[in-house]
């Protein structure tokens, strides 16, 4: 087996703890520090795909459409929501960790063939949280029209600790402020949780549960909430 080469480490902000970024042969691998696990594997990413395609199947060929990424990783995802919408579209990709923008921008960018060059794409370096905050007062205000969220493992803080508040009542309810009329929430989890099904619910979202496999059709079986905005 080939060795892992470490290519590079990054301070997660708010005590988090730290992103390690290795390679095995053509394999990169996110993970961290410390027995908390992996965030991401580049071999794995058929779901993370799937996290676009499902989250902007409404929106299919529109014009002017503006879709948010919650975080970049390997940029899977946001190579995924490219593809999904038309040309003048945005899509906006929130990485809380600069040196994952910064791995991107190196050999990690190969992955998902360098989503961050295509011109639609515009990168908030920083929590994706702080785009829920400013209130929107209308729907006519609202920004996006999926939002697509990959930020844990699943709809807990799993990155960091006070990425459970994205999860709360509250949260979910200025997300849905935050989508246009008929916009989606969508969100990758690694399983299926009951309660937070029920918590989209309360938070004014019609939830459709879809689950998806980790590789091409084959291993894990991951889960997708497709939150609509009522
Ligand atoms: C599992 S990876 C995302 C994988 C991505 N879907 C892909 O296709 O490669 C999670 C990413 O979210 C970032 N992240 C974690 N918490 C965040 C937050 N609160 N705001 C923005 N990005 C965050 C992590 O640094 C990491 O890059």
């Amino acid at each position: 087996m080939n060795p892992s080469t470490l290519l590079g480490t990054a301070s997660i902000p708010n005590n988090g703890g730290v992103l390690r970024l290795t390679q095995r042969g053509n394999d990169f691998s996110i993970h961290l520090q410390g027995l908390r696990g992996e965030l991401m594997n580049s071999r794995v990413h058929s779901s993370e795909l799937a996290l676009a395609e499902l989250g902007c199947a409404h929106i299919q060929g529109r014009k002017n459409t503006k879709v948010l990424v919650g975080g970049l990783g390997m940029g899977f995802t946001l190579a995924s929501a490219l593809k999904a919408t038309t040309d003048s579209s945005e899509v906006v990709v929130a990485e809380l960790v600069p040196e994952v923008v910064e791995w991107n921008k190196g050999p990690l960018g190969e992955c998902a063939g360098r989503p961050l060059d295509d011109k639609r794409a515009v990168v908030h370096v920083g929590d994706v949280a702080d785009l829920f905050k400013a209130k929107q007062v209308n729907t006519d205000q609202a920004s996006y029209d999926a939002v697509l969220l990959d930020v844990d493992n699943g709809p807990e803080g799993f990155t960091k600790a006070d990425n459970n508040n994205i999860y709360s009542i509250q949260s979910l309810r200025a997300i849905g402020q935050t989508l246009r009329l008929r916009g989606v929430l969508a969100i990758w989890s690694a399983w299926y949780d009951q309660k937070f099904t029920q918590q989209l619910k309360k938070a004014s979202f019609d939830v459709e549960i879809k689950t998806v496999r980790a590789h091409k059709g084959k291993g894990s079986r991951h889960t997708i909430y497709l939150a609509k905005k009522r």
